[in-house]
């Protein structure tokens, strides 16, 4: 039976990840296990920055954001040599599973360490919501508070001057924190790949808002879609609206996990400790209709996106 679990955060940081880390430490030292934090995510595991650490380990982080023991991007993993500095570090320490936080790229060096014999559970933690073998991934309700409350800021002020905003949202290619705070916030325009530009439609609609006198206009595209500075020179040139940009960036990711993030990161934490100490690898954990589940982690990878089709046939997206 496993003794010695590892964690560690890999890819962009998401709010929550405190949550999960704590939940698998706890539930680790109830079930037995001694338990170690990577830092750097696959960085600290190749370079060694593997400490053991007590069952309090996190309890002052789980109220903030970010991650606290760090996230890198390590491209050479996907080599098997330097993979096998890994194992060799891990092997040395005496450590045989690993929980692995993060999005689906991590997941993919979760995969290769299982199939090299370090039983790996991977843990959904992206702001973007891209991971479709779970209804919400660590990170993505926090993130999408944080636009909604960035979008009513710029609201007001874009309502003050009765001006046009293009609002870039991060979320890389992903749609759905772009759909999900457009629907909150009640924007005139949703672009994303689902739904993209139909520029002609676009300034004959806004040029139309114009002429009824609304009050401003809102305007959002998710990140990678398009050129958003190109966009907003075409509007101002095209539809008599005074249009600015922002993009929302970082402001996004950082910030106080909202307490269903944090509730759902925990048991998702715990829950893999659950699964390693039965010997279960090779997975991923998620949250489908409320309830904690797994799969294997290659079948989740190709699982189609959800296209979220219900939405946008309820909600007229360009009103
Ligand atoms: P995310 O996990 O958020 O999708 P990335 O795609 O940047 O973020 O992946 C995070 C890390 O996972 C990479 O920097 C790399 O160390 C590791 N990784 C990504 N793809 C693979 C792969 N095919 N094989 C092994 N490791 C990988
Ligand atoms: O995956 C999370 C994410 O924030 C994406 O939304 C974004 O495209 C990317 O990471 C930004 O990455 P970096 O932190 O390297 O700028």
């Amino acid at each position: 039976m496993v003794k010695k679990i590892g964690i560690l955060t890999s890819g962009g940081d998401a709010p929550g990840m405190n949550a999960a880390i704590v939940g698998a430490i706890r539930t680790g030292y109830k079930l037995g296990k001694e338990m170690y934090v990577v830092y750097q995510g696959y960085k600290g595991l190749v370079e060694n920055n593997i400490v053991k650490v007590d069952m309090n380990f996190g309890e002052n982080d789980i109220y903030h954001g970010g991650t606290c023991i760090k996230s890198a991007r390590l491209p050479e993993f996907k080599d098997p040599a330097v993979r096998q500095i890994a194992i060799d570090n891990l092997k040395k320490e005496g450590i045989e599973a690993l929980i692995v936080i993060g999005g689906d790229g991590s997941y993919m060096g979760a995969r290769k360490l299982t199939e090299s014999g370090i039983n790996c559970v991977g843990l959904p933690g992206t702001i973007d919501n891209d991971i479709s073998s779970t209804d919400v991934t660590i990170g993505f309700d926090t993130a999408l508070n944080n636009i909604c409350d960035a979008i009513d800021k710029i609201s007001e002020t874009m309502s003050s001057h009765n001006r046009c905003v293009v609002i870039q949202v991060m979320g890389n290619r992903c749609p759905d924190l772009t759909l999900y705070a457009g629907i909150a916030c009640n924007a005139d325009f949703i672009l994303t790949v689902d739904r993209p530009l139909n520029e002609d439609e676009l300034m004959e609609s806004l040029i139309e808002k114009k002429k009824n006198g609304q009050d401003h206009v809102l305007i959002l595209v998710a990140e990678k879609l398009l050129d958003t500075s190109e966009l907003v020179k075409r509007i101002n040139n095209r539809t008599g609206w005074d249009t600015r940009e922002d993009v929302l960036g970082y402001i996004q990711r950082g910030g106080t996990p909202s307490a269903m993030e944090r509730f759902n990161a925990v048991r998702m934490g715990s829950y893999a400790v659950e699964l390693l100490d039965q010997g279960i690898g090779g997975v991923c954990v998620g949250i489908v209709d409320n309830k904690l589940t797994h799969f294997d982690i290659l079948e989740s990878l190709k699982l189609p996106r959800n296209k979220h089709e219900d939405l946008y046939k309820t909600f007229d997206l360009i009103k």
